[in-house]
């Protein structure tokens, strides 16, 4: 698995035209040398971006699949505005608990910090297993955007895998069972492996809620083939034994998540991290209990998989 970039690699410098010089700035992408990601440099996501660098940076990001952008200050204000640069966000439902006063509609806070016997956020301290960031509705998010407000020394590290890879490399064999086949995305458990509020543990896979997606799906913007699974371990091949489609899921999951496809962005201080979850899936490793980790995150809307 390769981790988060050393400073040798190549990069891309592009000075944007069209635009006056000294309202610009140069945005550098430097690829991580591992099977997705890069670091852009030379942009204050606080600030107002032109047409130029949000088109430079969506550019990347299709081409990159995950993004990180170190040493920025946001407000939530600003986190919510640079979201809505790559389209509409979604606004967060909270099901088992009340709104931290003041956030936004749009942020969604992801943390182990307790107050008071309170959870401040989402995940707590566990490991989170591989998954797409809300696929298990009809229209799941595109881009998920997270800044890192308070960051532990160690562990919480977001691994991500690329999914166009994965695809392209898998054996025929296994892209005959799976073309043209549907998955339900599981919609009763969260991320950390806990039943979702208003939900209750499934009986039969097989008949659980949530989205059904194709298994191979056309990105909209690149046209390019990919994976799309949703959460690892509750989905559900449809048309299979339970037995089978458990089986198939294995081997699919195995084979996207081994080394060759996989990195690490480990995070520091004022990172905003940036992905596509339509063609990569992320886990998270576990955070000591004793080490606060707080991100606060807004997703963009996306289209049904085809
Ligand atoms: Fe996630």
């Amino acid at each position: 698995m390769k981790r988060a970039a050393p400073d040798n690699h190549q990069s891309t410098r592009t000075r944007l035209p069209q635009m006056p010089e000294e309202t610009e700035s140069i945005i550098q992408i430097k690829p991580t040398g591992g099977p997705l990601g890069a670091e852009v440099h030379g942009v204050d996501l606080s600030t107002g971006l032109t047409a130029g660098q949000i088109t430079r940076i969506r550019q990347a990001w299709l081409e990159h699949i995950v993004l990180y952008f170190r040493h920025q200050t946001l407000t939530d204000e600003q986190l919510v505005r640079f979201g809505q640069q790559f389209g509409e966000l979604h606004r967060v439902q909270y099901l088992d608990r009340e709104r931290p006063p003041g956030v936004p509609m749009e942020i969604e806070i992801v943390s182990n910090v307790v107050v008071e016997g309170e959870p401040v956020g989402l995940l707590g301290n566990s490991e989170v297993a591989w998954h797409t960031d809300m696929s298990m509705w009809e229209e799941p998010a595109s881009a998920t955007i997270l800044y890192g407000e308070e960051i532990p020394a160690s562990g919480g590290g977001t691994r991500f895998c690329n999914l166009y890879r994965a695809w392209e490399e898998l054996d025929e064999d296994t892209r005959n069972q799976v073309r043209g086949r549907r998955s339900i995305h599981d919609s009763a458990y969260m991320a950390d492996g806990n039943v979702r509020a208003g939900y209750e543990n499934l009986e039969r896979k097989s008949e659980g809620p949530g989205a059904r997606h194709p298994i191979v799906c056309t990105h909209p913007e690149t046209g390019r083939e990919t994976l799309y699974l949703g959460r690892k371990g509750y989905g559900y091949i449809l048309g299979l034994a339970e037995d089978e489609s458990d089986e198939l899921l294995d081997r699919l999951w195995n084979h996207m998540v081994s080394d060759r496809y996989v990195w690490e962005h480990e995070w520091r201080k004022g990172d905003v991290l940036m992905w596509d979850n339509r063609c990569t899936a992320h886990s998270r490793g576990a955070i000591a209990a004793n080490q606060a980790r707080q991100l606060r995150r807004v997703t963009v809307k996306g289209s049904a998989p085809r």
